[in-house]
């Protein structure tokens, strides 16, 4: 199963595709997550893409198809979920052409979030910087175990950086979506709710698969 997981910045992309990870025994592809750990390598990417990622901009499409394609010949399978790519229309060609000559089309899910819910779950995010796991001040609050100077929040989830993020997405990723939405791939699911809800919603939109095996990540 070929899943791509698409959606505003916020709309609970990394949080669904964990799920995924769980219950369908998927590999989890974010580029976001990948883009991060190059910057702490301090790799040639990493350090090409340091300045996008802090303003919340997108990293230049060659860059990421890069990092992107790489890790998809790595597991070369079809059982993964990738969370944060495509974003521009160029990455989606890219991406389909691959996978045409691979293992064949995606299901596309695009979590659909109003605006102004997004502001508050980002607002409120927090990382523990040690694992990358991501939580919610409210709905997810980190364990108690997990010591509180290793909860940090991403630059890119400070005011000025989510409404940056938000308005790229809208003029440069949301065409992504009319673009699979014309490939009749598109899937909309609502994204309000609690974490829950919205995977029972994509598990019901997603062909039936076989039975779950380990967490797989990126
Ligand atoms: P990336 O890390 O992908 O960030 P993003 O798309 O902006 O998305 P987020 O990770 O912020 O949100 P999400 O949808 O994963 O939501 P989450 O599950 O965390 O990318 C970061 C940067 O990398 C980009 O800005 C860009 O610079 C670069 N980049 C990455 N990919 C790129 C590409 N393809 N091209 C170019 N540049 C690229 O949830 C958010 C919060 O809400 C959490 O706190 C969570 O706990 C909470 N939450 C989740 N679900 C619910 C729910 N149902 N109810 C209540 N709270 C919820
Ligand atoms: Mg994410």
């Amino acid at each position: 199963m070929r899943v791509l997981l698409f959606g505003s910045p916020g709309a609970g992309k990394g949080t669904q595709a964990h799920m995924l990870v769980h219950t369908h025994g998927l590999y989890h592809l974010s580029t976001g997550d990948m883009l991060r750990a190059a910057r702490k390598a301090r790799t040639d990417i990493g350090e090409k893409a340091k300045s996008y990622l802090a303003q919340g901009r997108l990293v230049p499409d060659v860059l990421v198809w890069k990092i992107c394609k790489d890790r998809l010949d790595e597991i070369g399978g079809d059982r993964f979920v990738l969370d944060g790519y495509p974003r521009t229309v160029q990455q989606a060609q890219w991406l389909d052409a691959y996978l045409e000559d691979t293992v064949g089309p995606p299901v596309v899910i695009s979590l659909e979030v109003d605006p102004n819910i997004i502001v508050g779950r980002l607002s409120q995010r927090r990382i523990n910087r040690e694992t990358g796991e991501s939580y919610h001040l409210i709905f997810q609050p980190p364990p108690i175990d997990v010591p509180l100077e290793h909860i940090i929040q991403r630059k890119d989830d400070r005011p000025e950086a989510i409404i940056n993020r938000l308005r790229i997405y809208e003029e440069q990723t949301r065409p992504v979506k009319e673009h699979y939405r014309d490939l009749g791939w598109l899937i909309e699911i609502d994204g309000v709710g609690t974490i829950d809800e919205v995977h029972n919603r994509i598990n019901a939109a997603l062909p039936q698969v076989t039975a779950p095996s380990p967490e797989r990540a990126s």
